[in-house]
């Protein structure tokens, strides 16, 4: 057996609006292997987002169970959720989510802090510029986010997720705002930051070309997960 960077089974997740009910996630169940990259497909309102939200600890589900670095964590409260969170998961976002009164590097030094490890420290600046240096934008560390591309405020969220050394990325349609060519460079990078830590990548994207460069892909439907692509070399 692998060793599981993120384990859970039984999901379920309900919305309740006002009157009516809304079954998102109707048994869920999904593993995924240290150093295993995966991507999730599924059309608008699916509940990939909800899935994500439950799998990052944002969200509680209705039932089921989480195991995230081999810890249980439906009987953690807010605090234990949220170091837990901090030490072994990062997250980018189709909308970037950098903070607009600060420098590029204080954002990624920002990093940090979600892991525990502090935030405006001499250490984190220091692999703030290193992160930044291999993600193309050591000369953009002292701009504010809003003068940069929308791709390169993406690296910026990258390099902010990678300094908390997370063991699992999640992503909700990390290049949805970027035109093809820079989703692509983007991708690149998600990927690489991913070989060269061994870190396991959960993806949630509309692309095929982007979903397909993932070690399996699934589908969401009806609430529930299907395997829609399996590794390369295996004949189930
Ligand atoms: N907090 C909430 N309260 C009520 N309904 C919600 C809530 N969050 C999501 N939903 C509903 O749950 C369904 C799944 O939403 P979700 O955001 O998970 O979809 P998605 O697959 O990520 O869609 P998209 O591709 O558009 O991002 C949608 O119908 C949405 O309206
Ligand atoms: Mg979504």
């Amino acid at each position: 057996m692998p060793e599981l960077a993120l384990e859970a089974t039984g999901l379920h997740k309900t919305y309740h609006d006002g009157e009516g009910r809304l079954a998102v996630l109707r048994g869920v169940d999904i593993n995924l292997a240290v150093g295993e990259s995966m991507a999730l497909v599924g059309r608008s309102g699916s509940g990939k987002s909800t899935l994500l939200n439950l799998l990052g600890l944002l969200d509680r589900p209705d039932a089921g169970e989480i195991r995230v670095g081999g810890t249980a964590t439906e009987k953690l409260g807010e605090s234990g959720r949220n170091r837990l969170r901090g030490r072994e998961i990062g997250f980018v976002f189709q909308n970037y989510h950098l903070l607009g009164d600060f420098t590029v590097e204080e954002n990624v030094m920002l990093g940090a802090a979600v892991g525990g490890g502090g935030g405006f420290r001499a250490t984190n600046r220091a692999r703030a510029r290193e992160w930044l240096d291999r993600l193309g934008l050591i000369s953009r560390a002292g701009q504010r986010p809003f003068r940069l591309s929308g791709g390169e405020q993406q690296r910026v969220a990258i390099a902010r997720a990678m300094l908390a050394s997370p063991k699992v990325m999640l992503c909700d349609e990390p290049t949805g705002n970027l035109d093809a060519a820079t989703g692509r460079e983007v991708a690149d990078w998600l990927w690489r930051a991913c070989r060269e830590t061994g870190m396991a990548m959960l993806l949630v994207t509309h692309e095929m070309a982007l979903a397909d460069r993932a070690d399996r892909v699934f589908g969401i439907a009806d609430g529930e997960l299907s395997l829609l692509r399996p590794p390369a070399g295996t004949n189930n």
